[in-house]
């Protein structure tokens, strides 16, 4: 068992990482929640295969059990699903003082935060994430919220859990294409502030693509130590925050251009290296960096272009900027990137001219 500590004063909380951690966390709300409802949120596919031995592990105390069943995907971080969500709640006479579990991805995850900080002016809720993106990033650090027509994430709140339980065994059952796109948000936190780590997984890639227990144990612990250090820093992302937006500033330009009908981590991906291929133009790292980064990317079978994204699309290089342009979380007219000196060594570039953001982007259209 490993455990992380999140360290925000009164909001501080434990991140427990363990195989088969279910009977942990039914024991944890004996000690803890004795009187309270175990309310557990999840999504269909989750349900399917984990739903059964969650309950079982809480049936053994006898607790109030509410299950809870929203549909997969982002269709669901909708408020009208959070208000049909909450009046199902309120009917079944939820307290203050009964307890939220999010078991599942980012989705589940963001709902159920959302949801817990608003009902009743705030319940406490606990993340169990099963989804190597969940794991390692989404599950840690308090951000909650639901989409809008005008963008993703637009409603939301910042609001801790009281426990994240991680049981890295949940990995088995995701979709390899799921679990790889989780992968870009690791390599992520490798290239920000951690250039040793990086080689490490690099030298374990292959057993990384196959979902080695051990390796996703050590990659797990590490990125939620990593986060827990930058939220502790800055929780409310006014600076340092901002660097685990590696990559995203083009991803999310490009997932609006596919309608996000891309997965976030693939487009990432290709982000990532787009912010490498900017800092190249602004002298600000070497080419060696911009290879090293692509070829581990192969490695791992992550996409590397717009082409391998989506090869029937005419990429539009004025598009993508337009759509980093209307991003409404822009706070001047200034794109923000976060760009790399080195491998380990992530900066927030504050101001690049369009010409460099269209040449860099260009680059991307073949390869
Ligand atoms: N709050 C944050 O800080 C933060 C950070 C990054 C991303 N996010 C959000 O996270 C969401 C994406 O999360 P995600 O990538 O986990 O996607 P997801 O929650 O949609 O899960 C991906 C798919 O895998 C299925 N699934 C989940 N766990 C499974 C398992 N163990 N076995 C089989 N199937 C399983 C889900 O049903 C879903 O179909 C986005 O909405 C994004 O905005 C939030």
């Amino acid at each position: 068992m490993k455990t992380v500590n999140v360290s925000l004063k009164d909001r501080s909380y434990q991140i427990i990482i363990k195989k088969n951690i279910f009977a942990n966390i039914a024991a944890h709300h004996f000690s803890n929640y004795k009187k309270s409802k175990a309310i557990i949120i999840t999504d269909k596919n989750v349900a399917k295969h984990y739903i059964k031995k969650f309950v079982s592990s809480f049936n053994k105390y006898k607790f109030d059990i509410q299950v809870i069943e929203i549909l997969p995907g982002e269709k669901s971080k909708d408020l009208l699903v959070i208000k049909k969500v909450a009046e199902k709640l309120l009917k079944s006479n939820v307290k203050r003082n009964d307890i939220i579990y999010a078991l599942g991805g980012g989705v589940v995850g963001d709902f159920s935060g959302f949801l817990a900080s608003i009902i009743l002016r705030g319940i406490k809720f606990i993340q169990v994430p099963t989804t190597l993106l969940s794991q390692v990033d989404s599950s840690v650090g308090g951000k909650t919220g639901v989409n809008t027509s005008t963008g993703k994430n637009l409603i939301g709140s910042f609001y801790q859990p009281t426990a994240v339980f991680i049981d890295p065994n949940t990995l088995k059952s995701l979709p390899q294409k799921e679990f790889m796109s989780g992968y870009s948000e690791v390599l992520k936190y490798s290239l920000i502030n951690d250039k040793k780590f990086f080689y490490w997984l690099d030298l374990n890639s292959n057993k990384i693509i196959s979902k080695n227990s051990k390796i996703m144990t050590e990659i797990i612990n590490n990125c939620c130590i990593k986060k827990s250090i930058i939220v502790k820093k800055d929780e409310k992302e006014l600076n340092h925050r901002m660097l685990l937006n590696l990559g995203h500033t083009f991803a999310h330009a490009i997932e609006k251009e596919l309608k996000y009908k891309v997965k976030h981590g693939e487009a990432v991906s290709v982000g990532i290296l787009m912010a490498i291929r900017l800092s190249i133009l602004l002298n600000k790292t070497k080419h060696t960096n911009y290879n090293l980064i692509k070829s581990h990317l192969n490695k791992v079978n992550l996409p590397t272009s717009l082409i391998c994204l989506n090869s029937k699309k005419k990429w539009n290089a004025r598009s993508l900027i337009r759509n980093m342009l209307s991003d409404k979380k822009r706070v001047d007219k200034n794109i923000k990137f976060i760009l790399l000196h080195d491998i380990g060594k992530a900066y927030i570039e504050n101001s690049v001219s369009y010409e460099k953001i269209y040449l860099t982007i260009k680059e991307f259209f073949n390869e």
